[in-house]
């Protein structure tokens, strides 16, 4: 007897999963490579060598990258975000999003960069049909830049790049900063100075436990709620109403209209509840979320598919077996497991 799910049923009724979230989201790791060596993300000494990355060859070819969103956006997503390591290290990157852009059905297509080549690309992205932009960056202050970021990060090229973005039509960025305790945390108000008034979001991610390699600890963490204290002493800030379940920051505006502000709290107050995202590696493994350490390898369905069904209905299968809440469990026994690195994800 053919026990597979029906197909109408993969195609007409959403993908829940166990806990009732709907699949919403992809992240799409485009490449593994970074020009950065983040302290908490992939820290020079933690890379063990030489052949830690993809070789190129083994990265899903855009075709593929094309069918496999193709496939995620006829169960359900309607945001996709491209990731790394860096995306823009990817060769050819705006053909790839023009082939993506042109997918029926998909609403939303950002990026997330360390910045620093979006003075090259960044209008050939616009024109490829890149709808919004993220860029990382923890500090204003040249020497704790240097030191988070492996000694590769230069301010005036994030800079420029920023500049890069804006010029090229991406009037709203969101910037992501990492708050680590003791390494930027005396930076972080003039970072916000810097951005209130402008068009641009800081969002303040509290330092997670990704991976097995940024030495995390718990002292590190600063938990937002002093930041949403601190900075409303020196400006009043408001909380805003979430725009939707699956939102990872909780928004705060600044009273005076000067802009916004955005809290990603993964280890003081979660959001598993409405987490909608799936997340593939540039090599094509699909994960449930961003603290697994195991996936599910969609290659062989990729690259050598008998046809487009039997790709939805691996992903539909797995997604409705789907019962992450890492975050919401973090603090239990039985969690020390190697989880996938933070590179190979995307965040
Ligand atoms: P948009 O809503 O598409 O604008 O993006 P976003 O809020 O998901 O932002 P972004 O992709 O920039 O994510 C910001 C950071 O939040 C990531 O770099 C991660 O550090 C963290 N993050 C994103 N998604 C998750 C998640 O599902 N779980 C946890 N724990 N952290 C996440
Ligand atoms: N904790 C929190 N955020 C992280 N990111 C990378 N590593 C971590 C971590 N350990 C975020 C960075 C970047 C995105 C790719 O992932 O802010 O914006
Ligand atoms: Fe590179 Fe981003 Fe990781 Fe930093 S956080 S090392 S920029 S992938
Ligand atoms: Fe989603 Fe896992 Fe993050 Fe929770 S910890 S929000 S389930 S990715």
């Amino acid at each position: 007897m053919d026990m597979r799910i029906p197909l109408k049923s993969v195609e007409t009724v959403p993908s829940l999963d166990r806990l009732q979230r709907p699949l919403r989201e992809l992240r799409m790791s485009v490449i593994d490579r970074c020009n950065f060596r983040c302290s908490y993300c992939m820290p020079a000494d933690s890379l063990q060598g030489q052949g830690v990355f993809l070789p190129l060859e083994k990265l899903l070819t855009d075709h593929e990258i094309e069918n496999l969103v193709r496939a995620f956006v006829q169960l359900g997503v309607r945001k996709l975000r491209l990731t790394g390591g860096e995306p823009l290290l990817r060769p050819g990157l705006p053909a790839l999003v023009e082939q993506l852009a042109a997918i029926p059905g998909l609403d939303d297509i950002a990026l997330t960069t360390n910045g620093v080549m979006l003075p090259r690309l960044a209008k050939d992205l616009a024109d490829a049909g890149l709808g919004r932009i993220t860029v990382s960056l923890d500090t204003l202050d040249e020497q704790v830049l240097a030191r988070m970021s492996g000694g590769k990060a230069s301010l005036d090229q994030v800079l420029a790049g920023i500049t890069a973005a804006e010029a090229a039509g991406f009037e709203q960025l969101k910037i992501n900063t990492v708050v680590q305790r003791g390494v930027n945390d005396h930076t972080i108000m003039d970072l916000l100075a810097h951005f209130r008034g402008t068009p641009h979001r800081v969002r303040l991610i509290e330092f997670m436990d990704v991976g097995n390699s940024n030495h995390w600890n718990k002292s590190d963490v600063v938990p937002n709620s002093e930041w949403v204290e601190k900075i409303n002493r020196k400006w009043r800030i408001s909380p805003l109403s979430s725009a939707s379940a699956a939102e990872t920051a909780r928004r705060y505006a600044y009273q005076d209209g000067k802009g916004e502000i955005g809290f990603i709290s993964s280890i003081s107050q979660p959001f598993c509840g409405g987490c909608a995202r799936a997340r593939v590696t540039a090599d094509g493994i699909f994960y449930t979320c961003l603290f697994s350490s195991k996936g599910t390898n969609l290659m062989p369905m990729i690259r050598h598919a008998d046809s487009p069904e039997e790709l939805r209905r691996r992903i539909h299968s797995v997604w409705v077996k789907r019962n992450d809440r890492y975050s919401e469990e973090r603090d239990q026994p039985g969690h020390d497991q190697r989880k996938v690195e933070m590179y190979r994800l995307g965040g």
